[in-house]
């Protein structure tokens, strides 16, 4: 049995996940924005990225109810809001909503991979998933657009390798991975889901079923430096 922790595991594809491996009988841990912010559940643990407070809270009190960490994964995403759509031109772009994506795409996943070293430390073997995108492979730009989303997860992609460098030296059992997990029907996908092609939109089980299966089979005993690849498990270029 792992413990696994997912982050932006109270809806789409993160609650999907979520159930796989509390179906598997694994002990699962989920935070989200909707939770209590008293933290009075072991299983549910209030956390929003764009307060680094919360996260060192919600840290703090998973350290006393778990000695580790064997599979983090990361969902939490932010690709529009009430109040912004993704830039389709530079005339678009303002300040707050890159602050927003930047936060809560990029830094607020390196700051929850910042308090989490040490219960990763702590396994066997850990695995440390952040949940990428495709849109945000530099060499894979085709179409432009959509800046913020695609420079935070570029930045993203940036942290997490250079993590992945300095935890070779230090800690053989963990293993990071950034994914990117096929166009998926969510809140997020749902204003852009009518252009796609007939039979690309995913299911969140489908999703969360491909995305375990490449977390399994990457999860090595002696660490790679970070590794990003789709749901099919294809390396994409940086
Ligand atoms: N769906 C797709 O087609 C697709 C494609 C490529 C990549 N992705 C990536 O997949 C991941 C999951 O997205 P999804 O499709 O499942 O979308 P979603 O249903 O909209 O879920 C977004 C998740 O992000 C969390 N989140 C948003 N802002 C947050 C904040 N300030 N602090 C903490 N958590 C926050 C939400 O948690 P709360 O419960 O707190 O709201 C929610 O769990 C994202 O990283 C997204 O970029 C999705």
């Amino acid at each position: 049995m792992y413990n696994v922790l997912i982050i932006g595991g109270n809806q789409g594809i993160g609650l999907a996940m979520a159930e796989r491996y509390r179906t598997q009988g694994h002990h699962v841990i989920t935070t989200s924005r909707q939770f209590s912010k008293n933290q009075t559940s072991s299983q549910q643990l209030y956390c929003d990225l764009t307060h680094p407070d919360s996260i060192v809270a919600a840290f703090d009190h998973l350290q006393t109810e778990i000695t580790h960490i064997d599979v983090l994964i990361n969902c939490a995403g932010v690709l529009h809001t009430e109040n912004y759509q993704p830039e389709k031109s530079l005339k678009q772009v303002q300040a707050d909503n890159f602050q927003h994506n930047y936060q809560v795409n990029a830094i607020g996943h390196l700051l929850v991979l910042q308090q989490a070293e040490q219960l990763l430390s702590h396994s066997k073997q850990a695995v440390a998933v952040s949940i990428s995108a495709r849109i945000g492979s530099i060499e894979d730009n085709h179409l432009g657009g959509w800046y913020a989303y695609r420079m935070s997860k570029a930045a993203l992609n940036m942290g997490v390798k250079t993590l992945s460098i300095e935890w070779q030296r230090k800690y053989p059992n963990i293993q990071c991975l950034l994914l990117h997990p096929g166009t998926t029907d969510t809140a997020l996908s749902k204003p852009f889901q009518q252009r796609l092609p007939e039979g690309q939109l995913q299911t969140v089980d489908e999703t969360a079923e491909m995305l375990q299966q490449q977390i399994e089979q990457n999860t090595h005993t002696t660490n790679q430096e970070a590794l990003f690849l789709d749901y099919a498990g294809k390396p994409i270029p940086w």
